[in-house]
């Protein structure tokens, strides 16, 4: 059995979860290593559809356990409200743990992260950063500044009542704080509930690895958004990458056998920031209305855009991606033409072809280079039928010639190809690629 690392290779959005669910299929655990409630994951199960923000896609099934790691920063609240929802929906069918280490979201972070980033719009309306209001950022920077309360700590009344102490003598600037006293009350009470399922998650998967049990790691938001590697300060406020994914979860590098990179056949962005390949008028119009893109926990739309390979490259340096999983290429099928960003031109004439530039005002105004690709036909029900029986084989030409196309221009073999939202609209390509091992990572791909 193996660790396989599944990471956003776009902005967010890229069906993670849906890969990540499929994975669960042959894992025991299933752990979200980064990030908190800003994430919304939908999953099509047999029955329903869920969004899972706070839990890992390892709940949704009887024989694996779902494990919200160390590296996340959870808001218990709104937790205990996902969880039961999932149960009343039947949903919450695998177990799950949370990790003690986790760091707590307090309403005094919301409060924080929306008056921070109204601060930012006021002094440059093209400075806010468009984050959920989560709390997300405030969390992490009280994590790190070491004033920070963790999940297993909400079963120490005094801790709890020193530590909010502490964050209510940093935070007087803010304005509606609630009352101290009655948010310790709420917190132990919350903390009780979920006391069941607090532990020490890290020694769970080390004996999970000694015993040849599979794990998934989970990646929340996407390596465009990593702190230091995205497009700063247009970020989230964690690592959501696979050097990330080994911090959120406890486990060392050498466990790990496969990163898979996903990614959409064409790109979205929540919020602001840099997105070269953003089309507007009615090319946007149509892959934000079939491909549903609005935010699953804010409700925002999407802003939609052409596949950009010079991120595609530059994520998959970045993870040492061992293979891709395309989502949604189902989205794109009707089209005469698929336009693929292939390099960037800069003002001064240079040309970019795996990395952006470093400061967000510069990558903004690059010019994006295209080749277009033929499009593919309409997913029929018959040609979903043939899929779901052939597979890979009953991929239309055009297609076909799309997936190699990203895969010889990234140097990352195709693993996946997701065409539906349900549990199961995926194909699997050919693993050994070529008959390269996966491991070797940047080589060319062919058939
Ligand atoms: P934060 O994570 O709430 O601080 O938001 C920072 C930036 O990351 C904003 O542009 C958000 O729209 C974006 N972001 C955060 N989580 C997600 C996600 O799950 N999908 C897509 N974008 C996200």
């Amino acid at each position: 059995m193996s660790v396989r690392v599944v990471i956003g290779a776009q902005f967010g959005d890229e069906a993670k979860g849906k890969i990540s669910d499929e994975l669960a299929a042959t894992a025991r655990y299933v752990v979200r290593t980064s990030g908190g409630p800003n994430a919304g994951h939908t999953i099509h199960p047999p029955g329903g559809k869920v969004v899972l923000h706070q839990l890992s896609a390892g709940v949704l099934r009887p024989e694996t356990v779902g494990i919200s790691g160390p590296g996340m920063v959870i808001e218990p609240f709104k937790l205990r409200t996902e969880i039961e929802e999932l149960e009343r929906q039947g949903f919450l069918r695998g177990s799950f743990y949370l990790s003690d280490r986790a760091h707590v979201i307090l309403p005094l972070h919301e409060i924080q992260d929306g008056w921070e980033d109204d601060l930012r719009a006021r002094k440059n309306p093209g400075a806010g950063l468009g984050t959920t209001r989560r709390g997300i950022g405030p969390a992490y920077a009280d994590r790190t500044a070491r004033f920070g309360l963790r999940l297993g700590e909400l079963a120490r009344p005094d801790l709890v009542a020193e530590r909010l102490g502490l964050l209510y003598e940093t935070k007087r600037h803010l304005p509606d704080l609630p009352s101290m006293e009655k948010l310790k009350g709420r917190l132990l009470e919350v903390g009780q509930y979920l006391a069941p399922h607090i532990r020490a998650v890290e020694p769970i998967l080390w004996t999970a690895i000694e015993r040849g049990e599979g794990i998934v790691l989970e990646g929340a938001q996407s390596a465009l958004l990593d702190l230091d590697f995205g497009t700063y300060p247009y970020v989230t406020s964690s690592h959501p990458t696979s050097a990330g994914a080994l911090i959120g979860s406890g486990l060392p590098p050498q466990v790990i056998d496969e990163v898979i990179g996903v990614a959409k056949g064409y790109a979205t962005r929540v919020g602001t920031g840099p997105f070269p390949t953003e089309v507007q008028g009615e090319a946007g119009e149509r892959l934000q209305r079939l491909g549903g893109e609005f935010g699953a926990t804010t409700g925002r739309p999407r802003r939609c855009g052409w596949l950009d390979l010079v991120l595609l490259r530059y994520a998959a340096r970045l993870n040492g991606f061992t293979s891709l999983a395309l989502t949604k290429v189902d989205v794109l099928a009707g089209l005469t033409e698929v336009p693929i960003c292939v390099e960037y031109r800069l003002a001064d004439g240079s040309r970019l072809y795996d990395r952006p530039p470093t400061a967000a005002e510069e990558f903004q105004s690059v010019t994006p280079v295209y080749e277009t690709l033929p499009g593919w036909p309409e997913f029929t029900d018959r040609l979903r039928e043939r899929l779901a029986h052939e597979g890979a084989p009953a991929l239309p030409r055009e297609l076909r010639g799309f997936i190699e196309y990203v895969a010889h221009a990234s140097g990352i073999p195709v693993q996946f190809v997701a065409y539906g939202p349900d549990r199961g609209a995926t194909v699997r390509l050919d693993r050994r690629a070529g008959g390269r091992s996966l491991r070797s990572g940047l080589v060319p791909w062919s058939h």
